[in-house]
């Protein structure tokens, strides 16, 4: 089975070749550098650039796998949620192509996508629980199996990534905030800036996060000052790097509060929902392009500890937005004929 992924439903033009269900080939045309002046992506630029990619990097693909067009069997592709712009670049080539070989194309939800990388890397495509946390959603899914998952609790207002790029945007790094947030929040002292739990006693499932991002703008506001133009990421990095411990930047000090600050979000409702089930999920997987964060990772290991439970994350290239995520669960549901209930 040989069977090509395209995912065009943000900022990334990528495609991928699954042979026997593992990677042959993953390309991925960043569209990041276009974006990052603007704090965010521009829907009409990244359509634009998405239309341009899109044969350079299957062809691409292609040539690295060592297959021919005429050998692919399906074509599976991002159909929701994302920009529309983007979105209906890659249907229409998915759907152009496979007209043209003869073969079938299945469109595939982006999320759910994420939801199941880890069937493509480690096999698990039933019974976990499992951590959604990407740049537009966030939330906790049970997951039986690829037709039958369900949503425990999700974000009523904004996602964890849209959070990492916001602060980020505000202190002048630009997007996608996640990583660098990520690097410089290693430098400070995390327990500067407190915030308790959103929704606490009121919903225990759910996320909140405008809130605390509303708090940390705020801060930056009042330390940096009206007439504040932005950090520089190599400068401040540069400077972090030779102030003793201790003594750090403030700015290192508030992205380190802020990274704790999500990580007790995410724990509080995580246990929360752990805490409602009778017979506890034996497998935890956690998804989407803010896994990718360490920091993150280290703390939800431990917790997984704590329940019995084992820790599934995809490669750090596998979290954010790719391709083959979609020829995952694309190929899976064409295989088994499955209709999905959600
Ligand atoms: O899954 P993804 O590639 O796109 C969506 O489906 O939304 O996620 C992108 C998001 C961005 O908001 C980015 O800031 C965040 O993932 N992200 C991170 C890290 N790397 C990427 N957030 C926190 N820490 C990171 N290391
Ligand atoms: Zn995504």
């Amino acid at each position: 089975m040989i069977t090509l992924g395209i995912e065009t439903s943000c900022d990334e033009t990528s495609a991928c070749i699954l042979y026997n269900s593992k990677i042959a080939s993953l390309k991925t045309f960043s569209q990041i550098d276009l974006h990052k002046m603007y704090g965010g992506v521009v829907p009409e630029i990244a359509s634009r650039n998405h239309l341009q990619k899109i044969s350079e990097v299957v062809d691409l693909c292609l040539m690295e796998s060592g297959f021919k067009y005429s050998d692919i069997n399906l074509v599976a592709y991002t159909s929701e949620p994302g920009l529309v712009g983007g979105l209906l670049t890659g249907i229409l080539f998915a759907k152009g192509l496979a007209l043209s070989l003869k073969i079938p194309a299945i469109n595939v939800n982006h999320i759910h996508a994420h939801v199941f990388t880890c069937g493509l890397t480690d096999g698990i495509f039933d019974n976990f629980l499992c951590l959604l946390i990407s740049g537009g959603h966030t939330a906790i899914y049970n997951v039986k199996s690829i037709s039958n998952f369900h949503i425990m609790g999700k974000s009523i207002d904004d996602s964890i990534g849209e959070v990492f790029d916001k602060l980020s945007k505000a202190l002048g790094f630009g997007y996608p905030g996640g990583p660098v947030i990520e690097q410089i929040a290693k430098f400070g002292n995390e327990d500067i800036y407190k915030f308790g739990i959103p929704l606490s006693g009121k919903d225990n499932y759910n996320f909140s996060l405008s809130g605390i991002k509303t708090e940390f703008l705020k801060i930056v506001q009042r330390v940096c000052g009206q007439n504040f133009n932005g950090f520089n990421y190599e400068v401040i990095m540069d400077e972090l790097k030779t102030v003793p411990r201790g003594t750090v930047l403030d700015v290192a000090n508030l992205c380190a509060s802020f990274q704790k600050t999500v990580v007790n979000i995410i724990i509080n409702r995580l246990r929360n929902t752990i805490e409602a089930f009778d017979c506890k999920p034996k497998k935890f997987v956690i998804c989407g392009g803010a896994a990718s964060n360490e920091y993150i990772r280290k703390h939800l290991i431990k917790i997984c500890q704590k329940y019995g439970m084992e820790f599934y994350a995809p490669e750090k290239h596998l979290c954010t937005d790719n391709a083959a995520m979609i020829a995952n669960l694309g190929e899976r549901v064409y295989v088994k004929n499955c209709t999905l209930i959600v």
